[in-house]
């Protein structure tokens, strides 16, 4: 299939063309490049041995995207596009309406008139809230988000649901992430966080190779087995190969799907740091801080969905994800 990837030069986008490439799809990519940089894009050209077809354009911007439907006959569209950290979306909460919801209600008309009704959209764990079940099964109810970031995904699952059921033509997954973390096997590629990161293993790999001077960890009077925070956290390898499998769904007119892309394991923070240490053999220096505003104890998925319906599970282990985002961080201490 021919491919258009939304916001393509971004940390799971990358890793997602090279997984693409591997099963025989071809790609183009947009991206405005306002939170990513196109040395990734030259990285994933070495790695699959061919340049990698770039529109630099923002979704929002109707005539660069009708022209990109006119120029290419787009099977399927992957929509990673959108503004993803949480604490801005709460100091910057109308970019992130407006871009976020924006982008996707461009793309749904343009492919629309194009004739192209097939979308795999970027949703995230963060649709449950604070979760009713753990393990998470997909028809867990969606809960309260407690940031404009959050709102932005369930929000747009919502206008997505509603297209679909409107219009039984359009095919749609909604794949909810986990954590993502890792990095490519070859250390050419990974997660280039601007600025101070918020996420756990940016900035665990910034403590590491000595950018950070410690890694502050919120909160360790969680009712959890070691009191800090436990995630799903997902090689993005193995959520980029994910999305190859969501288009066995789209091939089999599925409709809408949802599917949580996660490994099943929850990892506390003081696992994921003590694993990084051992496997790698570096230091993490850390000290207990009081818990993140919003953060909720546990977040872990059932899986089983994805693997019975698309054949898809997570190959890749905590000591691997590791092993990738150190080896991403040490050769390449400044990012792209
Ligand atoms: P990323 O920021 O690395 O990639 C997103 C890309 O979209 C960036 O390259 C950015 O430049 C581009 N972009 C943003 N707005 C755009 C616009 N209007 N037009 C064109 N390009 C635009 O983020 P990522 O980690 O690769 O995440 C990809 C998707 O997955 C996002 O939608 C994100 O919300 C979602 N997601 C990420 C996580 C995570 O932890 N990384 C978890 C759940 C869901
Ligand atoms: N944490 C720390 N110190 C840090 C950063 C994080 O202790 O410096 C802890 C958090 O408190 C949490 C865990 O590490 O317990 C994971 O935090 P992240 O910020 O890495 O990830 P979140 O689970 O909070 O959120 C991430 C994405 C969201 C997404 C969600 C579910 O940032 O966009 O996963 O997919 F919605």
């Amino acid at each position: 299939m021919n491919i258009l990837l939304t916001g393509g030069a971004g940390f799971i986008g990358s890793h997602t063309i090279i997984e693409l490439d591997k099963a025989g799809h071809d790609v183009v990519v947009v991206d405005n490049l306002c939170n990513s940089n196109p040395e990734a894009l030259r990285r994933v050209a070495k790695i699959i041995g061919k340049e990698v077809p770039f529109v630099e354009a923002d979704v929002r911007d109707r005539a660069a995207m009708e022209q990109i439907f006119t120029d290419n006959k787009i099977d399927a569209v992957i929509h990673f596009a959108g503004l993803k950290a949480v604490g801005e979306s709460v100091s910057k909460p109308l970019e992130y309406y407006e871009n976020n919801m924006n982008a996707t209600f461009v793309l749904l008309d343009v492919m629309r008139k194009h004739g192209c009704k097939n979308l795999i959209f970027s949703s995230s764990a963060t649709v449950y809230g604070d979760p009713a079940v753990i393990p998470i099964t997909e028809d867990c109810p969606k809960g309260h988000c407690t940031n404009p970031y959050g709102q932005t995904k369930s929000m747009l699952e919502e206008v997505l649901i509603d297209v679909q059921k409107a219009d039984n033509e359009w095919n749609i997954v909604l794949l909810r992430y986990f954590n993502p973390i890792g990095a490519h096997p070859s250390g050419t590629m990974g997660e280039n966080p601007n600025g101070i990161p918020n996420n756990l293993m940016p900035y665990i790999t910034q403590t590491a190779v000595g950018i950070r001077e410690e890694l502050g960890v919120f909160g360790n009077d969680y009712d959890t087995h070691d009191g800090t925070g436990v995630r799903d956290y997902i090689h993005v390898c193995d959520l980029a190969a994910g999305h190859v499998a969501a288009l066995k769904a789209i091939d089999r007119k599925c409709g809408l799907a949802i599917y949580n892309l996660g490994t099943g394991h929850g990892y506390s923070v003081l696992d994921v740091v003590n694993a990084f240490m051992k496997v790698n053999g570096v230091n993490v220096p850390y000290v207990i801080k009081p818990r993140r505003p919003g953060d909720i104890a546990t977040c872990y998925c059932d899986p089983a969905k994805a693997k019975a319906e698309l054949g898809w599970e997570a190959q890749y282990g905590i000591e691997e994800m590791c092993r990738d985002s150190w080896n991403w961080q040490k050769n390449n201490p400044k990012g792209y």
